[in-house]
């Protein structure tokens, strides 16, 4: 799919990878609709100028979804790719020390990871491809492309993943099948699987931590910078040969036990 004149939603898109997803588009010449529950949008959105729309969406929401999806096909015309990332990567054991006694992880919290992070991008995806098979196809019969992000811990969740690695598992278990069956409809499904990027989410821990990250990979060692996670996504856009992969971007990074 050429990236200019086409309409993407990015889910998650007022920040870190998404942000600059939303960004990499409008420099590309596409229309971008920012889909987050982060206020954060509205002034990205104003920043990117006219073609770029905020629509606040919980992506956990069925109703905020098909509204975001309404907004890409009133405020540009159509909706051509989808790249999910809204996300939340808590951390908590499954069995606590808590002042000397242990507790279990909460249930809560393991059921809202896995809402936001599987089913919000389930959610987004089947809402977007109902939207593209409205598309007519181009000279490759290409009506559409989803991306969704996944993450290096689907394969190795640290201690304290529990929720957030069967989450991320889910995005990249989701992605054959879900290629395999909207492929009639010439809609291209496609997972990134970053390891460790400097984004708000990482900015909130430690500066120590952030460096003794960024010293675990192998090379380039450093955290990924979003511009390197937006490329990719162009890529998966322009290669129409990519299709129900989950793709590491980590930089041969294989994560430790803790
Ligand atoms: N930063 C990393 O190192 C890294 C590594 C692997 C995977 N990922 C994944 O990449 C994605 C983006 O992460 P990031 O680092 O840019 O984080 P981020 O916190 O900067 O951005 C995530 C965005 O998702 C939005 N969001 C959260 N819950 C939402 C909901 N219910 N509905 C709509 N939007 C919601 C937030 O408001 C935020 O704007 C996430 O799925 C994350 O798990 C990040």
């Amino acid at each position: 799919m050429q990236i200019p004149g086409k309409t993407f939603l990015i889910t998650g898109g007022a920040s870190g990878l998404g942000e600059a997803t939303a960004r990499m588009f409008v420099a590309r010449g596409a229309k971008v609709v920012i889909a987050d529950v982060n206020p954060a949008g509205e002034t990205l959105a104003e920043e990117l100028g006219a073609g770029a729309a905020f629509v606040r969406t919980d992506v956990t929401s069925e109703a905020d979804g098909l509204r975001a999806v309404a907004a890409a096909r009133d405020r540009f015309g159509a909706l051509h790719g989808l790249v999910n990332c809204a996300g939340i990567a808590p951390s908590e054991r499954i069995v606590r020390r808590e002042g000397g006694r242990n507790g279990p992880h909460s249930l809560e919290s393991f059921t809202r990871t896995i809402m936001i992070n599987l089913v919000g991008t389930f959610n987004m995806l089947r809402l977007a491809a109902a939207e593209m098979q409205r598309n007519e196809p181009d000279s490759d019969g290409e009506r559409g492309v989803i991306v969704n992000t996944a993450s290096i811990a689907a394969f190795e969740g640290q201690i304290g993943q529990a929720a957030y690695a069967a989450s991320k598992a889910g995005v990249a278990g989701l992605t054959l099948p879900a290629a395999r069956e909207l492929a009639r409809s010439g809609i291209r499904v496609v997972a990134i699987a970053p390891g460790l990027f400097m984004t708000p989410m990482m900015a909130s821990f430690p500066a120590a931590v952030q460096e003794s990250l960024a010293n675990s990979v192998p090379f380039p060692a450093r955290l990924g910078n979003p511009e390197e996670f937006a490329a990719l996504v162009a890529t998966v856009c322009e290669v129409t040969m990519l299709n129900g992969e989950t793709i590491r971007l980590d930089g041969a990074l294989r994560m430790a036990p803790k």
